[in-house]
């Protein structure tokens, strides 16, 4: 069975006795569940602090695909590693658009990870005019082709998939189960067609105004293995009851 994920993604959000209030909220509600992994994708200025209390898994929301160098502002994967954060998001719609990260650039990401080992949640979606075009599972199938699917079979298990349509993303519209339900399929049929048996086992969860009125019905599409969630992890008590909706 594949493993369940609720993945907390914070963006620049909190402050950091904001972060300390959720932490506060979040050990006195947490019960141990061994259905669901749960992970927060914290501001960089936050992961080590968060990285120490062992409860929960912490990864970051960004990376810069070289190890160490001339680069003012980022952060690599080794030195990720050295105050054991545990993953990252790649892929971003908000990394795609308002920061112009191409297919490429994505794809270098990929490969930095394939090379230390390091666990991923490689990210896609398409936009408003092409859904409305209908040309949603091309475009898809393009963006994996383009930085995901050249992954060696022996990489699958850093992989994580999350399938984000940007005209639900913070805006209150989450896709219906029938939408939801085909695209993972769809991603799912890829794998297979790539990976063979190993590519069933690739978590892929969906994101986009994932709330506690709707996460129990898209938690039960049968393609989809969690979720990626961005205003609803904001406070400890929803993120966690959102946990409690599988
Ligand atoms: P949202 O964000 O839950 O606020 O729509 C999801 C995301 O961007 O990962």
């Amino acid at each position: 069975m594949r493993k369940k994920i609720l993945a907390a993604n914070w963006k620049m959000n909190l402050s950091a006795d904001e972060v300390q209030d959720w932490l506060t909220q979040f050990q006195a509600d947490f019960c141990e569940n061994d259905l669901v992994e749960l992970r927060l994708y914290a501001p960089a200025l936050y992961l080590q602090w968060l990285s120490g209390k062992n409860t929960i898994h912490v990864g970051a929301q960004n990376v810069y695909p070289l190890e160490s160098g001339a680069f003012t502002g980022e952060i690599s994967i080794p030195q990720l590693q050295s105050i054991e954060a545990k993953s990252v998001l790649i892929g971003h719609s908000e990394r795609r658009s308002i920061f112009q990260e191409s297919d490429a650039f994505l794809k270098e990401k990929v490969d930095a990870c394939c090379q230390h080992e390091f666990s991923f949640i490689f990210c896609c979606g398409e936009d408003l005019s092409i859904r409305q075009k209908q040309d949603h599972l091309p475009f898809l199938e393009a963006q994996l082709n383009a930085s995901l699917l050249h992954l060696n079979k022996i990489h699958l298990s850093l992989l994580t998939i999350a399938y984000e349509p940007i005209w639900a993303i913070g805006t209150g519209e989450t896709a219906n189960t029938d939408q939801i339900n085909e695209v993972h399929a769809f991603i799912r049929k890829l794998l297979v067609q790539n990976y063979g048996d190993r590519g069933a086992q690739v978590p892929i969860l969906y994101g986009g105004s994932v709330n506690t009125n709707n996460a129990q019905s898209i938690f039960s599409c049968p393609d989809v293995d969690g979720g990626l969630i961005g205003g609803a992890s904001l406070k400890a008590s929803s993120f966690l009851e959102l946990a409690s909706s599988f």
